[in-house]
């Protein structure tokens, strides 16, 4: 990114003046969700991640359709650098419909990076319409850290050895006003922030076909219960089925964490769609 777009974006959108570095825990967090699709066997991508785009054109408009109401939409590092992702509200009629609901035109693009093996050359980097916040730890080296310093917006150092995500999605609600965050995956990102208690709904598109692969990635492949009542449990809210797939929304009614928490904090209001938008 230009650093003339670097200062322009630094100063839009729109970071709150107070910006506390530290969050209380009582301070409001985001309503997150998380949408993903994945084939007939749980497969997010292949075990090589060659292929990591399945959805029908209806599955990508209902992507569309839920980012318009997210302040923010999230990712992690390998979702973002290993596909030409945007994490953009898509063509005009989305942005018009962000507007009408209070929205910013552009939402806001996170992307989580522990390490900071993020690539700087990811094609995110090259849209420069919105802000664009990485989200890292002390465990960042210091040339990767000016690297990415060098195209993101801001890179907030979030814990020392790993994101503390509660305080974090405050941070992001505090700071850039984000009170709907969407997270889109990869299934290291989604289980942590399950593990956290932080989700609460879950937009899930069942694809036609069938990937295998004991090593491909599945929707949290982070998460590990030993036991079924550690399980993340979820309501069936809605589905619909169209062109071969069928789309889903689950609420989160149990999870590792403090759910209780996040629900007090940030609310449940179902998002649940309506039909399919038109393409313009
Ligand atoms: N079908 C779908 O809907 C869909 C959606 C999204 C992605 N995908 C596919 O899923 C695959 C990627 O998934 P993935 O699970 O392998 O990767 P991912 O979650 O996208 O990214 C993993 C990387 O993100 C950072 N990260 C994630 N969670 C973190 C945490 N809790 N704390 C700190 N850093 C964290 C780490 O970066 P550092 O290495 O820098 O620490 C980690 O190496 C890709 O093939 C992608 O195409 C499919």
């Amino acid at each position: 990114m230009k650093p003339s777009n670097l200062h322009r974006l630094r100063n839009q959108q729109n970071p709150k003046p107070a910006d506390r570095s530290a969050p209380r825990p009582t301070d409001p967090l985001p309503l997150t969700f998380i949408n993903m699709s994945m084939s007939a066997d749980g497969k997010i991508a292949s075990s090589n991640r060659e292929i990591s785009s399945f959805g029908s054109p209806t599955d990508q408009k209902r992507l569309l359709q839920i980012r318009a109401r997210a302040h923010a939409v999230m990712a992690g590092a390998r979702t973002v650098d290993g596909n030409p992702v945007t994490l953009e509200p898509g063509p005009a009629y989305y942005r018009r419909l962000r507007l009408r609901r209070g929205l910013p035109e552009y939402n806001l693009r996170v992307v989580v990076s522990g390490t900071g093996t993020l690539h700087p050359d990811a094609e995110l980097f090259r849209h420069t319409n919105s802000p664009i916040i990485i989200l890292t730890t002390d465990r960042i080296g210091a040339q990767q850290r000016q690297r990415l310093e060098s195209v993101a917006t801001e890179v907030r150092i979030c814990g020392d050895q790993s994101i503390d995500f509660p305080q974090t999605l405050r941070w992001l609600r505090q700071k850039w006003g984000v009170e709907q965050l969407l997270c889109e995956g990869g299934g290291e990102l989604n289980a942590a922030l399950l593990r956290a208690g932080l989700v609460t709904r879950l937009f899930l598109t069942i694809c036609p076909l069938i990937l295998g692969g004991r090593k491909a990635p599945t929707l949290a492949g982070g998460l590990d219960p030993s036991h079924l009542g550690d399980s993340v449990r979820l309501r069936l809210d809605s589905t619909q089925r169209k062109d071969g797939e069928i789309f889903l929304e689950y609420e989160v009614i149990a999870a590792p964490g403090p759910l209780a928490c996040a629900r007090q904090n940030a609310g449940s209001t179902p998002l649940s769609l309506p039909g399919t938008p038109p393409t313009s």
